[in-house]
């Protein structure tokens, strides 16, 4: 069955890997996932957001993550598979998921005022433990659009926060924010696209080998967008988190990578192409069957090149 996050964030953080963390909203994103997770025998968090649930339906996306464990099975690469809230903004949305199987929990307190931030975080904490679900917390606040609540700039993640966070929450991993941001316009053209390393380590020295989470590490490939615009589409100044940059992280105490953006961007330039080079198809199978190719190419491309979680199983 599904599992939670505990024991492959241990083994994550001591390996020096990161597990990857893929949203899904439909079939075709599903099954590039579990593909590309199976045949690089990684282990794999699936994400599903507030906007996935309401999108496709929260019953029909757990019994196809449930389902995809014995996919996976079938596939001859029986991984481990968490089924993740990503940015669960309530206790009620936490309790609802919890109480309908899924194995892990997001509360994103990030924008609250930190002492409610605590007690929002250690109420879904205390009430997941109960089921053996696994609780990721938020400190910091990331630029971009998170939440529909647009944020102009970063609030780092401040080092001297998350002793005092971890110890009075109990949660089982920390989001940060480090640089990193949703979306795929991280950047204006000319900005040098750094994460804030130093600081990462900084929180490392406050809590060692605790497991820490990154969103918003999407890397917006060029040569997707570009794609993407020969096609007809329009997606200017699309620029993301260096693969360098993440690659580093992920030997570190970063133990999860959040990766949304980039799926996207690879689904919309296959589906561009057939439509703009095969006018003549209209059975969707024929289109998003290379979206799912692409996509299943670009995580795998991800677990091995970037993540090290190839062979972690
Ligand atoms: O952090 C946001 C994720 O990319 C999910 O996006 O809320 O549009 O489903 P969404
Ligand atoms: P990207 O938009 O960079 O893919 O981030 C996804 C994310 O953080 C999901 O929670
Ligand atoms: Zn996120």
């Amino acid at each position: 069955g599904l599992c939670n996050s505990r024991e492959l964030f241990q083994k994550a953080v001591s390996g020096g890997y990161a597990i990857p963390a893929y949203n899904f909203n439909n079939l075709e994103q599903l099954q590039a996932i579990i593909m590309a997770c199976a045949e690089t025998k990684s282990p794999v968090i699936l994400q599903v957001s507030k906007g996935a649930r309401s999108y496709a339906n929260e019953t029909l996306l757990r019994f196809l993550a449930q389902g995809a464990v014995a996919y996976a099975e079938e596939l001859g690469s029986p991984i481990p598979i968490v089924l993740h809230l990503d940015h669960g903004d309530s206790f009620e949305l936490c309790k609802d998921c919890i109480e309908s199987g899924f194995s892990s929990v997001m509360i994103d307190g990030s924008h609250l005022p930190y002492e409610e931030n605590v007690a929002l975080t250690k109420k879904v904490v205390e009430y997941a433990h109960q089921f053996d679900v696994t609780v990721e917390g938020e400190l910091g606040v990331l630029a971009g659009i998170e939440d529909e609540v647009s944020h102009a700039a970063h609030t780092y993640t401040q080092p001297e926060e998350v002793e005092d966070f971890v110890a009075k929450t109990g949660v089982d991993s920390l989001a940060i924010s480090i640089g990193t941001s949703h979306g795929a316009f991280k950047f204006k053209p000319g900005e040098d696209p750094k994460i804030r390393l130093d600081i990462l380590e900084e929180i490392e020295k406050r809590i060692p080998g605790f497991p820490i989470v990154l969103h918003g590490a999407s890397s917006v490939p060029q040569e997707l967008v570009k794609t993407i615009n020969e096609h007809g589409g329009r997606l200017k100044d699309a620029i993301g988190i260096g693969e360098d940059q993440l690659r580093l992280a992920a030997k570190s105490a970063v133990c999860k990578i959040n990766i949304d953006s980039d799926g996207r961007l690879a689904m919309t330039a296959a589906v561009r192409k057939v439509f703009d080079e095969k006018p003549e198809e209209f059975d969707p199978r024929k289109y998003l069957g290379p979206a799912r190719d692409s996509l299943k190419q670009l995580y795998m491309h991800k677990i091995i090149n970037v993540l090290g979680s190839n062979g972690k199983a």
